[in-house]
């Protein structure tokens, strides 16, 4: 088992990583909670009937007693509706302060559970097995955790770590291509931002297999990045921000699509590429070493690398930007390729820049 500890002082927590992990679920979690009886087990209606008998016959042999909650698969069950029936079926099952919700699933199902295990009862403790790539890399390690509104995705939400994050790489055998290319996407970001090596790493193994037969070192060396980000800016105030290294011309792409058309990974391949060409233009990108490498490895790994997108879509989503204070943004560039540059510079130069390459 190879195992990540993230320093967060009184939150600090475990990353596991194993295959069969799932059938020691129990005994993991009763080492980080001791007190917890009942586990609220979250999932989707995609990942229960694959993975929840196992993982409840393992909380089961440890001692607990388990309920589990499984709601409809995909972004619509991150609402407010679906969290307001998850609070009341976790208050029917008797859950208590010292209990505990486990997280089941993807992203969706990590957010939804986390945002209820943040919020029930003032908060209780937070279990996430994480079983697609994407969430693997990204969304169950960190501690956020959100709901959709009608005004935008994540608005409503918190910053609630969990107990220990248990992550079985023979879940990702039953995800589609599609589904595991979406994954690709965050952990090519990883090398792009942060890890000129594994970049390479990457480019040398651009197939889905090539990344299967070595899938432990791949989700080690993402977890291990943001790992370092998070345990420097927990709250999203300063360096976590080079995780949105090409989302926010991503973000433009989902709108356009809205959020059906292009996957979240698909949106980040081509808003990667996007940014990099405007780092390049306006000069604070080294040199275009590792550009072309970057768009055959995503073209190998089945994603875009260029998206059409309206021009008011692009303006509106440089608006809404998490990263935008006033008239100014945060854009993630890369100094080079493996070494991430935010730099805070004005919407309309970044529109104006956008403009000349988008040929407009
Ligand atoms: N997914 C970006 C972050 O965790 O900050």
């Amino acid at each position: 088992m190879k195992t990540l500890s993230i320093d967060l002082g009184p939150r600090s927590y475990d990353i596991h990583i194993a295959p069969g992990l799932l059938d020691r679920a129990g005994e993991e979690i009763k080492k980080v909670c001791p007190k917890a009886k009942r586990l609220a087990i979250v999932t989707d209606a995609n990942v229960e009937p694959l993975y929840s008998a196992r993982v409840e016959d393992s909380l089961e042999a440890a001692g607990f007693d388990t309920g589990l909650f499984t709601g409809p698969a995909g972004e619509g069950a991150k609402c407010a509706t679906h969290l307001a029936a998850l609070w009341e079926a976790m208050m029917e099952f008797g859950l208590t302060r010292t209990d505990a919700v486990v997280a089941l699933g993807g992203g969706v199902v990590g957010d939804l559970a986390g945002f209820a295990a943040a919020t029930i009862l003032r908060g209780v403790d937070f279990i996430q097995i994480p079983t697609t790539l994407l969430a693997q890399v990204d969304s169950s390690v960190g501690g956020k955790v959100a709901i959709d509104l009608a005004h935008g995705k994540n608005l409503a939400g918190a910053f609630w770590q969990p107990k220990v994050v248990l992550m079985d790489p023979e879940t990702l055998n039953t995800l589609d291509d599609k589904t595991f290319s979406d994954g690709m996407a965050e952990v090519v970001k990883y090398g792009c931002i942060s890890d000129r090596e594994f970049f390479d790493f990457l480019v040398s193994h651009p197939s889905r297999p090539e990344i299967m037969a070595n899938i432990e070192h791949v989700l080690y060396t993402c977890c291990d990045i943001k790992r370092s980000v998070v345990e420097e800016d927990e709250r999203d105030t300063g360096r976590r921000m080079i995780l949105n290294f090409g989302h926010t011309i991503g973000h433009a792409y989902e709108l356009a699509g809205h959020y059906e058309e292009w996957t979240h990974g698909q949106a980040v391949a081509a808003g990667m590429c996007a940014a990099l060409r405007l780092g390049l233009d306006l000069g604070v990108m080294d040199s275009d070493d590792g550009i072309q490498a970057l768009t055959d490895l995503l073209k190998a790994l089945g994603l875009p690398t260029q998206i059409d997108c309206p021009w008011e879509t692009l303006v509106k989503a440089i608006g809404l930007d998490k990263k935008s204070e006033g008239s100014d943004i945060t854009m993630i560039f890369l100094k080079k390729m493996g070494q991430a540059l935010p730099t805070k510079m004005s919407k309309d130069a970044v529109l104006k820049h956008l403009q000349a390459i988008y040929g407009r």
